[in-house]
């Protein structure tokens, strides 16, 4: 029996695949499909996938072709495959010619034309584009605009632009924020906006309630949340991996150059700023029923509403937490999460998570963790974004009572329940 192999995404399942694994089948007995698992299509730059692993497995199998299914999972897995299947003949289509001639070593490799002129790609792009303008108070948004090239599916506008939009993208300052994600919900549009979505915690439910009504999506861009290395911390974290956690420590500073403390205004304070990506770790793995907090600020303008220091304390039964946020000091921006087993630690800066290490009392059992992290998070903020209006499912890794309490906390601080340093 003459085994055969092939590897592909097969996302949004066409008539190139389908032609593709006719051939592939017909060069031997037994047809071993590959289907690249979804973090393995990330790690290699494929983000735009639209359906889920099992879907597209789904779609392999609806063709009747494939004898056999398999994930791939990892770089190098193919080897593996050829080996463990005993595999006779590696294929794929032309597009990757001369990529995998070092499989010749284990079994033979063919190349089989590709069909011309059609590609998951294509697919995705012959669909409506989702229109997001950017609204911003400063130009600041050219980051976002530019990781949006990276996303099939969507067009980001500039503010200026006269075109209708779908949605928004909300930098503008958070002081604004409630009235204008108000009317562009009203009008329909969906809102990814920079946390804190708002300065009010009833605002905030508020707007929620009315983002269900309207059955549009409302957003909280917090891009750390997004990132595969902090994903899979805080899922290691919910194993168990480290016991119970005690406490969690976050600092997050950014030293702002020389300013001229009587025109703060229109520039993000410190708890505005480093507040909500800060928080995000704290209320994601001790929730948000803290049974206390405390906040301290330093104060860098006459009227104190820019903190150029602050640091806040929880305490929740059985657990703390603290987390210290600058503009005006610096600080090392690590994270620390603390278990009855162990810990974890990620390095400055921790908000752009790509490694962090879990420590024991016994050093042998320590591990390390690394996960590619591109453009900062923002692209894959922006997938789930558009992925959420497409399929009317709010996917959004920061969940909605996470946001809520976010902007608790800003409630309380602009209310100045602070003690001052
Ligand atoms: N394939 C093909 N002809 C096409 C498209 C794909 O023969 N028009 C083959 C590829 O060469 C590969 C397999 O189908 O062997 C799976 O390809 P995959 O990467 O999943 O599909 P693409 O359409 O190429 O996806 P993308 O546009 O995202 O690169």
């Amino acid at each position: 029996m003459v085994k055969v192999i092939t590897y592909g995404t097969y996302d949004l399942l066409h008539y190139g695949h389908r032609r593709l694994l006719e051939r592939a089948k017909a060069l031997g007995d037994y047809l071993i499909v590959g289907v690249t698992a979804d973090s393995f299509d990330k790690s290699r730059g494929k983000i735009n996938v639209q359906q889920s692993l099992m879907e597209r497995i789904e779609g392999v199998r609806a063709t009747g072709l494939a004898d056999e299914i398999i994930i791939e999972e990892y770089e190098g897995q193919k080897i593996d495959d050829i080996r463990r299947y005993g595999v006779d003949i590696f294929t794929v289509g032309s597009d990757w010619v001369g990529k995998f001639d070092y499989l010749e070593e284990y079994c033979r490799v063919v190349y089989l034309p590709r069909t011309e002129g059609v590609s998951s790609s294509k697919v995705r792009s012959d669909k409506r584009k989702i229109a997001i303008k950017i609204i911003e108070d400063k130009g600041i948004g050219s980051k976002f605009a530019r990781e949006s090239t990276f996303v099939n599916g969507v067009d980001v506008l500039s503010s200026d632009s006269w075109e209708k939009e779908d949605a928004i993208y909300l930098l503008s300052m958070p002081e604004r924020h409630y009235e204008l994600i108000k009317k562009a919900i009203n009008e329909g549009k969906h809102v990814l906006c920079e946390s804190p979505l708002t300065m009010n915690e009833s605002q905030c439910v508020e707007l929620f309630d009315l983002a269900h009504k309207r059955n549009v999506v409302l957003m909280d861009a917090i891009k750390t949340a997004y990132g595969t290395a902090y994903n899979r911390l805080l899922l290691l974290v919910k194993s168990g991996a480290i016991g119970k956690v005690i406490s969690v420590d976050a600092t997050c500073t950014s030293l702002m150059g020389n300013y001229d403390s009587k025109k703060l205004k229109g520039v993000w304070s410190s708890i505005t700023a480093w507040g909500p990506t800060a928080l995000l770790p704290v209320f994601q793995i001790l929730g948000t029923d803290y049974t206390d907090k405390f906040i301290a600020s330093k104060y860098i303008d006459e009227d104190k509403n820019f903190d150029g220091f602050t640091k806040i304390d929880f305490v929740y039964p059985g657990a703390v937490a603290s987390v210290k946020i600058a503009k005006a000091a610096k600080s090392e921006g690590s994270m620390v999460i603390t278990g009855t087993q162990g810990y974890i630690y990620v390095p400055s800066p921790w908000w752009k998570t790509d490694y962090f290490e879990i420590k024991y009392e016994d050093q042998n059992k320590n591990k390390r963790f690394f996960y590619q992290l591109e453009g900062e998070g923002i692209r894959y903020e922006l997938v789930a974004f558009s992925k959420a209006i497409e399929s009317g499912i709010n996917n959004s890794y920061v969940s909605e009572d996470i946001s809520v309490a976010i902007a608790k906390v800003m409630e309380d601080w602009a209310a100045k329940k602070v003690r001052e340093i």
